[in-house]
């Protein structure tokens, strides 16, 4: 299957996809990993990203569009992916759509978390995430067992550097503008399901199994 994971940032994506891929035995593809990746290592691919990334801008489509088919062309996607952060821009969505078709293929389903501006300002300022498995933690929503240390493995929390308030709140404006004119594109396409990312983590996670169920049971009626 290729899902899409769509909603603003701090939505839960990251959270939700962790589980979910596991869940479903599919590669969980985030174009922000791969971007802050890049990043990390220097390539000359996370420094042109850069910039952008730190005024909580999209960099550019081109760009992001290359690096996202890469991935998903390598051997360990095998011809499925759990798709968050990517595609962002109509543009994106119908490079993809392309590309999939090539293959024969298509994006299965979108399933579109939604968050009130006030909750996502809130959940980004308190986020700290896993250096080393990228696992999400709240200072107050879902705080770590031990201060500064990942439950999972062990590795050290930080703070995204476009986790302040001010670039929170361009990057939800960016989302407003260039993203959320996805929510219609693939609405029309009959792909979109609507979820409620106000609830526990656990909650969201288990509509999303009941949405993705819901799917195989029809397809398999057809
Ligand atoms: P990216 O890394 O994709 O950031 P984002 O979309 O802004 O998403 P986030 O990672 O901030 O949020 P999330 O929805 O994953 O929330 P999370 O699960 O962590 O992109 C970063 C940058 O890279 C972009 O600004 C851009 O520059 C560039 N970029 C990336 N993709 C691009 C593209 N396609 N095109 C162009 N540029 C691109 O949860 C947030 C917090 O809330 C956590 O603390 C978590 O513990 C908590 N939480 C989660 N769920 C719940 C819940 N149900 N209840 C309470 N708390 C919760």
């Amino acid at each position: 299957m290729y899902i899409v994971l769509l909603g603003p940032p701090g939505a839960g994506k990251g959270t939700q996809a962790l589980t979910l891929s596991k869940r479903l035995g599919i590669m969980h593809v985030a174009s922000g990993d791969l971007f802050r990746h890049n990043l990390n290592k220097e390539t000359p691919l996370g420094l042109e990203a850069k910039t952008y990334m730190e005024r909580g801008d999209l960099v550019p489509n081109d760009l992001t569009v290359r690096m996202v088919l890469h991935k998903l062309k390598s051997p360990e996607c095998n011809h499925e992916a759990l798709l968050d952060g990517f595609p962002r821009t109509i543009h994106q969505a119908k490079s993809l759509d392309e590309a999939l078709g090539q293959e024969n293929k298509a994006i299965d389903v979108v399933l579109c978390l939604q968050v009130s501006s006030e909750k996502v300002i809130q959940r980004l300022s308190g986020r700290w995430i896993c250096q080393d498995c990228q696992s999400p933690y709240h200072t107050f929503n879902a705080p770590p067992i031990s201060q500064g240390i990942c439950n999972h493995c062990k590795g050290a929390l930080y703070q995204r550097p476009d986790d302040t308030e001010t670039t929170a709140a361009n990057r939800l404006g960016v989302y407003m503008k260039q993203t959320s004119p996805l929510i219609d594109y693939y609405n029309n396409q009959g792909k979109l399901i609507e979820i409620n990312g106000e609830q526990t983590v656990d909650q969201v996670g288990q509509d999303m199994l009941a949405s993705l169920s819901r799917i195989e049971k029809e397809r398999s009626v057809r």
